[in-house]
C-alpha cells in the first residue's frame, strides 16, 4: 500500500506518550509557548482535565487500574473528548495541538495515526517521553503532588501512596514505542527531559523545528532575575532610545544593584546578560560575575524618532505618533521596528534562557516586556503596556512549566517611564490629547539631581 503523503501545511496533532511523572506536561507546555511565540497558534489538550469533569474529585488510583470497568470507561471517553477538542482546534485554522495523555499501548497510538492521517488528513507526531534518571523522576513526582488538582484534598501521605499505585497499573498496560513492530510511526523520544533526543522519521518544517526545540531543552529548576538599566540622562529628559549614560541617581542603582547581586553570588555563580548599549553595560559594572553584551537585547530601535522626546514625535510626526498608539504591538516605525520585530530577534535569546539558572538580564524596557511576557504567558497585545518600571529587579522562578514573579523595588528615586495609550488614537487629535498619557521628565538636566533626588517637575 502507498503511504498517503500529507501536505507540509497540514496542522499538525502531537500526541504525548509516557508514564505519569515523565515531565509530559511541563514538556507540552513548554513546547506550546515556543511555537505559539514562533507564530504557530498552539493549544494542550490536557486528558487528565477531561477526566476531572466526569468526577466530582478524584477518588483515588483505582480508577487507573486496567480491569475497572467504569474507570477506564471515564478514561477512554475523556481521551476521545480531548481528541475531538484538538480536532476542532485544527480544523478551525490553527496550526498544533498537543494531546496530553498517555497513549501508553500500542493499539491506542495506531489507531489514534491512523485517525488522523486517514480521516483527518492531519500531520502526527508522537513524542514520547522516559525517564530514568531517579533525581529528576523524584522531582516531577513532588511537583505534580504540590500542583495537580487530582492531590488538592489528600493528605500527603495519601497522595504519595496514591500516586505509586498510579504509576504502578501505567507501569502493567505501557508498551514503549518500538521502532521494529511500529514502523510507521512518526517518532521522538526523549530521555530525561531533554539530556537524549532521538527521531523516528521525523520530516517537515514544523517537526524538523520541534526536534531542533527539544534537543536543547533542559529542565532543570530556574530562577532568573531582569532589571532595565538605571535612569539614564534620556530617561530623566523623557527621550526614547539613544546610547546615554546613567544619571546620577541611575548610578546609585548600578551601586545598590550590584550589593543585591553580589551578595547572592556568594551563595551560588551568576551570569549577567546585558544589551551592547551604555546605559546597561553601566549598570551591570560592579556586579562580580562573567558578562555577555547581547546585540538581540538591544532597545527597540525608534528608527527616525531616535532621542525625541514624545512632545517633539507629536510636533514632528503627529500622524506616525497617532498610528502608534492605535496598534503598538505591530506599528514599526520609519527605519526602525516593531514589537513584533523585537519578540523575533528574542527568539534565539528566550530559547537559550529557558535552560539557564541564575541570569541576570539588564536591559530596556520594550525588551523586557516581551521577555517577561514569554514567560508569564501573556497576551500578545498586552505586551507593550506591561509596567516594567525602572530600578526595580524582577525575579522569575520556575515551578513546573510555570513562572512565579516577585518584583523588588529598590530605594532609589527615578522617573516614571510608563506611557499609557491615551482614549483618543485618531490622527486629527488634538496636541493635548496625544499628550495627555506622557509621564512628567524634566526639559533639562538638572544640576542637583543628586542632591535633591525627591523634587519632581
Ligand atoms: C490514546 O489515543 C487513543 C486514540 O486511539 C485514544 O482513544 C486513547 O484513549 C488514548 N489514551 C489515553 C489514555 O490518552
Ligand atoms: C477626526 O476623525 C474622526 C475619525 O477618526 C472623525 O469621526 C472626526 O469627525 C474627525 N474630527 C475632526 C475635527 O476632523
Ligand atoms: C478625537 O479627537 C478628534 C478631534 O478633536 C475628535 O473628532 C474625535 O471624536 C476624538 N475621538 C475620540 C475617540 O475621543
Amino acid at each position: 500500500m502507498r503511504k498517503r503523503r500529507i501536505s507540509q501545511f497540514a496542522p499538525l496533532l502531537i500526541a504525548l506518550v509516557g508514564l505519569p511523572a515523565r515531565g509530559k506536561s511541563q514538556l507540552a507546555h513548554r513546547l506550546a509557548r515556543h511555537l505559539n511565540w514562533n507564530g504557530e497558534s498552539t493549544k494542550v489538550f490536557d486528558c487528565s482535565e477531561y477526566r476531572r469533569r466526569h468526577m466530582a474529585l478524584y477518588g483515588s488510583h483505582d480508577i487507573f487500574r486496567a480491569d475497572n470497568q467504569q474507570g477506564s470507561a471515564i478514561r477512554r471517553k475523556s481521551a476521545r473528548e480531548a481528541v475531538q477538542d484538538a480536532v476542532l482546534w485544527l480544523k478551525d485554522g490553527n496550526s498544533v495541538a498537543i494531546f496530553d495523555g498517555t497513549n501508553i499501548t500500542r493499539e491506542q497510538r495506531r489507531e489514534l495515526n491512523e485517525y488522523c492521517i486517514s480521516d483527518m488528513g492531519f500531520r502526527i507526531l508522537f513524542i514520547e517521553c522516559v525517564c530514568e534518571d531517579q533525581e529528576l523522576l523524584e522531582r516531577n513526582i513532588i511537583e505534580i503532588l504540590h500542583y495537580s488538582a487530582d492531590y488538592k484534598a489528600m493528605t500527603e501521605e495519601e497522595a504519595v501512596d496514591d500516586l505509586r499505585k498510579k504509576l504502578e497499573h501505567y507501569m502493567r498496560q505501557y508498551e514503549p514505542i518500538d521502532a521494529n513492530l511500529e514502523n510507521n510511526l512518526n517518532f521522538v523520544r526523549v530521555e530525561n527531559m531533554g539530556e537524549t533526543v532521538t527521531a523516528h522519521k521525523v520530516s517537515g518544517q514544523k517537526e524538523s523545528g520541534i526536534l531542533g526545540y527539544l534537543s536543547g531543552m533542559r529542565a532543570l529548576p530556574q530562577t532568573l532575575y531582569f532589571t532595565r538599566h538605571g535612569e539614564s540622562e534620556y530617561n530623566v529628559l523623557g527621550r526614547i532610545g539613544g546610547d546615554a549614560v546613567l544619571s546620577p541617581r541611575g548610578e546609585s542603582y548600578a551601586h545598590a544593584l550590584a550589593e543585591y547581586m553580589n551578595g547572592l553570588a556568594v551563595r551560588e555563580p551568576l551570569t549577567v546578560w546585558t544589551s551592547e548599549l551604555h546605559r546597561t553595560k553601566q549598570t551591570a559594572a560592579e556586579i562580580i560575575a562573567p558578562k555577555r553584551a547581547v546585540r538581540a537585547l538591544n532597545e527597540l530601535d525608534a528608527g527616525i524618532c531616535e532621542g525625541l522626546t514624545y512632545e517633539e514625535m507629536q510636533e514632528r510626526f503627529p500622524q506616525e505618533f497617532a498610528w502608534r498608539d492605535q496598534d503598538k504591538l505591530r506599528y514599526r516605525y520609519p527605519w526602525g521596528e516593531s514589537y513584533i520585530d523585537i519578540m523575533t530577534r528574542l527568539r534565539p535569546v528566550l530559547s537559550a534562557l529557558e535552560d539557564e539558572h541564575n541570569v541576570v538580564v539588564v536591559g530596556h524596557q520594550a525588551v523586557l516586556r516581551c521577555m517577561l511576557g514569554y514567560f508569564l504567558d501573556a497576551k500578545l497585545d498586552e505586551l507593550p503596556y506591561m509596567n516594567v518600571p525602572l530600578h526595580t529587579i524582577v525575579k522569575l522562578t520556575s515551578y513546573g512549566y510555570k513562572y512565579n514573579i516577585e518584583m523588588i523595588k529598590l530605594p532609589i528615586d527615578c522617573v516614571d517611564t510608563h506611557r499609557k495609550q491615551p482614549k483618543n488614537c485618531s490622527i486629527n487629535r488634538s496636541t493635548a490629547d496625544a499628550l495627555v498619557t506622557v509621564p512628567s521628565h524634566y526639559d533639562t538636566l538638572p544640576s542637583n539631581l543628586w542632591q535633591n533626588s525627591e523634587a519632581q517637575p
